[in-house]
């Protein structure tokens, strides 16, 4: 299967993020490399990408498409969780340019078998590192009710947490949940029918991001390896970060925000006393896709772009 991804806000990205055309620049989360083939374009021979991605099939595609780039290219398999140590190993102590395209790929979502999508009938899966042992259907069989009501909550912002949970867990004491169509199925029956037909999109929308969240642990491993690449940012240097939803956007927003301030003592005390120095300054308002891109992409709707820089 052809790997399919159209990349978003690529140009404002690109722009924002190379700042010289010789120096190095690094892509945690390569995908089709969308956004590496077009940061290759802008660098010279002596240029350099490092692209990671936890993803095998993201890996074959992105190694395939670099092939000609004309700058250096050094291709990681590997969770960005370990940003430091895939940084060690390659030798770089600086870069000039970090960019993150959280989320899931489009490939991602349209290879069935994947299990990511609610809209085509697969075995439940949705581990982008499929080397790993842990998958949805481990979450949705063996997670306790309360726990699943907790994740359907907070990373999917679902109204029916406790209600889907509830339908899965009687599900799953007949037999085990083994499929998307058992789990949308399930889903459709505890939410409410009035619920269903109502705008907000498909009632599986939220209880998949949710589950897809806790899978690949997406927010946890955010603020860390934000922090480990603005430490390994060279003065100038610039972080990219592009956020697809609320839950990850607030993350990014939290963590830029905190290395831009400077002084952090509590408000009142008449002079200094924490010394804290801000880390970076942000480059303009977070950015949103122009309306020739939301017509052409659906995907880039919610996007959202910011971008620091190194002081
Ligand atoms: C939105 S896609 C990136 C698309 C890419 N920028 C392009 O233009 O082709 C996100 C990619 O990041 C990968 N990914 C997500 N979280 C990751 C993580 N923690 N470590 C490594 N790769 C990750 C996914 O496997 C997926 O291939």
């Amino acid at each position: 299967m052809e790997f399919h991804h159209v990349s978003v806000m690529l140009e404002e990205t690109v722009e924002g993020l190379v700042t010289d055309p010789a120096g190095t620049y690094v892509d945690c989360t390569l995908g089709g490399a969308g956004h590496s083939s077009r940061i290759a374009e802008s660098l010279t021979p002596e240029g350099r990408i490092i692209g990671i991605d936890q993803d095998a099939a993201a890996i074959a595609a992105a190694t395939e498409k670099l092939r000609e780039a004309r700058c250096r290219v050094d291709i990681v398999h590997d969770n960005f969780r370990n940003l430091e140590n895939i940084l060690t190993a390659q030798g770089v102590s600086k870069a000039d340019g970090f960019v993150f395209d959280l989320g899931v790929s489009s490939h991602q979502l349209d290879t069935a078998e994947r299990g990511f999508s609610y809209m085509q009938d697969a075995p439940l899966d949705m581990r982008m590192d499929t080397e790993c042992a842990f998958s949805a259907y481990d979450v949705v069989n063996a997670y306790e009710e309360r726990e699943l009501a907790r994740i359907f909550h907070e990373y999917g912002e679902e109204r029916w947490s406790k209600r889907i949970a509830a339908f899965i867990v009687k599900a799953r004491q007949e037999k085990p949940v083994e499929s998307t169509g058992e789990l949308v199925d399930i889903i459709c029956r505890a939410v409410p029918k009035a619920v269903r037909r109502s705008a907000g999109g498909h009632p599986a929308k939220r209880v998949f991001q949710a589950i897809r969240i806790e899978v690949n642990d997406e927010l946890g491993i955010l603020r860390h390896a934000f922090q480990v690449a603005v430490a390994h940012l060279k003065a100038g240097g610039r972080i990219a970060i592009l956020t697809f939803h609320s839950l990850e956007d607030r993350i990014a927003k939290q963590v830029l925000k905190e290395m831009s301030r400077g002084c952090i003592c509590p408000p009142g005390l008449p002079v200094c006393v924490c010394h804290h120095r801000p880390e970076i300054r942000l480059i303009g308002k977070p950015m949103t896709a122009a309306h020739e891109e939301l017509e052409r992409n659906s995907r880039s709707k919610s996007a959202k772009l910011r971008i620091g820089e190194k002081l």
